[in-house]
């Protein structure tokens, strides 16, 4: 039975958009009708217009169209609350990047927003529903590690806070609420809770190292200290180490330190009574070693543990990333299926069913970083609000129409 393509737009023609535009215009997602795309910069949305065959827009049309149904939010990261209120207001369901805000309260009076108008809202990042991720999700839930006790999750980096050249388009850039703990939290808070759940109860630390210099030859004030203020802002943390208490039982760790180098150290790990999972890179989706493993417990004899890498039972993987982008030119992620969340809440548009990407799920990366960050200045252990439920796992399978059946499985 056909079924009519959601049309969708997208305000934010910047770097990611390119791999928005690939996933949702070249993926073959008969679901999704991509109509245009608009940027304060009109050079840039004119760009990504002509290299995807779609219009150049601007905000006002996108918002004005009374055909189009979801809107993504590409901008910077301190500008997706108040783009994000916007789209909601003139009645679009909306799906921002991450994370959902650069506050906790400008993320909740979104959600509340949505709520109130029976809006759709969803959040990037999607890497969850990649092959890895969806293989190990699998493996967890067909008892391959028994009964999950301990999960790690660790993002170990240096900065572009301490590192950038003095950047007029990125004014806020190091500000509170734009740094490492909103900028790479959701990317392993969205695999915790779509391998384990909800988390409970947080507790931790949060920290600024001030004793930092500016790191880039070409900043004009190279060598010199890091400013304690960002455009009136407070610096935000460099450091978080956060206790997760989840639903389930299971007890976590979320680490995330721009203090060190790159590239990255990305570590996630689930202990449970009979095995564990090594998972890749959160901030992949799979595939091109990024690989799962399983170490299944010995022998009573004293035989070793066995580690296995798993063969991915799921489709969407990263596609080599020696090939180069459509642009021709370098486009961060352009080997990713990032949008993959769009094309499951257009689905569910048409399906009237939940999207996997809830705006609990993306409240809840948010409010866990708050209680944490509250959790080190009042000596507290925070109980969560939000509870979002574990996204539906998608179906097994690898090939392109197989793959877009995967996601319409619920
Ligand atoms: N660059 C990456 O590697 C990468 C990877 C994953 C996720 N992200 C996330 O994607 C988001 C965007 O990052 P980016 O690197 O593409 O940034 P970018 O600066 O390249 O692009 C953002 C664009 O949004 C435009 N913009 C800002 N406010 C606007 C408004 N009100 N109306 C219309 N356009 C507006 C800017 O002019 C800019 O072109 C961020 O949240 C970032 O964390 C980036």
């Amino acid at each position: 039975m056909s079924i009519k393509p959601v049309k969708v737009a997208l305000i934010g023609s910047g770097n990611i958009s390119y791999t928005y535009l690939n996933t949702l215009v070249n993926g073959g997602f008969h679901i999704v009708d991509v109509v245009g795309c608009s940027d304060l910069i009109p050079e840039r949305s004119k760009a990504r217009a002509e290299l995807f065959g779609i219009r150049q827009m601007t905000n006002e049309e996108i918002l004005n169209d009374p055909e189009i149904e979801i809107v993504i939010n590409t901008t910077q990261l301190w500008n997706h609350t108040a783009v994000t209120r916007q789209i909601l207001e003139a009645g679009k369901n909306a799906y921002s990047e991450k994370a959902m805000g650069d506050t906790y309260e400008g993320a909740k009076a979104n959600y509340d927003l949505a709520a109130s108008k029976g809006l759709r809202f969803g959040c990037a990042p999607d890497c969850y529903m990649g092959s890895a991720f969806q293989t190990a999700r699998k493996l967890l839930d067909d008892g391959a590690i028994g009964k999950p006790l301990i999960a790690h999750a660790m993002c170990y980096r240096g900065y572009y806070s301490h590192m950038a050249a003095d950047d007029p388009a990125d004014p806020k850039m190091g500000s509170q609420g734009t740094t490492i703990t909103y900028d790479m939290a959701g990317y392993y808070m969205n695999i915790l809770v779509n391998m384990l759940g909800a988390v409970n109860r947080v507790s931790g630390f949060t920290r600024f190292y001030d004793d930092r210099v500016y790191g880039n030859p070409r900043h004009p004030r190279y060598k010199s200290p890091v400013d304690a203020e960002i455009g009136g802002q407070p610096r935000g943390d460099s450091m978080l180490l956060g206790s997760l208490e989840f639903e389930n039982g299971c007890y976590g760790s979320l680490t995330l330190c721009s203090e060190g180098f790159f590239p990255e150290t990305p570590r996630m790990e689930i202990l449970g009574t009979e095995g564990i999972l090594t998972l890749p890179d959160p901030n992949f989706f799979g595939g091109w070693d990024n690989q799962v493993y399983l170490t299944r417990a010995g022998n009573v004899d004293g035989n070793k543990n066995q580690v296995f890498k798993m063969p991915l039972t799921h489709g969407f993987s990263d596609t080599d990333p020696s090939v180069p982008a459509l642009s021709g030119k370098r486009e961060p992620c352009h080997n990713s299926w990032r949008g993959l969340a769009v094309v499951d809440m257009a689905y569910a548009i048409r399906r009237n069913r939940p999207h996997r990407s809830s705006p609990e799920l993306a409240l809840h990366t948010v409010e866990v970083l708050d209680a944490i960050s509250k959790s080190c200045k009042d000596n507290k252990v925070y109980t969560m609000q939000s509870r979002p439920v574990r996204p539906a796992p998608l179906e097994p399978g690898f090939f392109r129409g197989v793959g877009e059946a995967a996601i319409d499985n619920i």
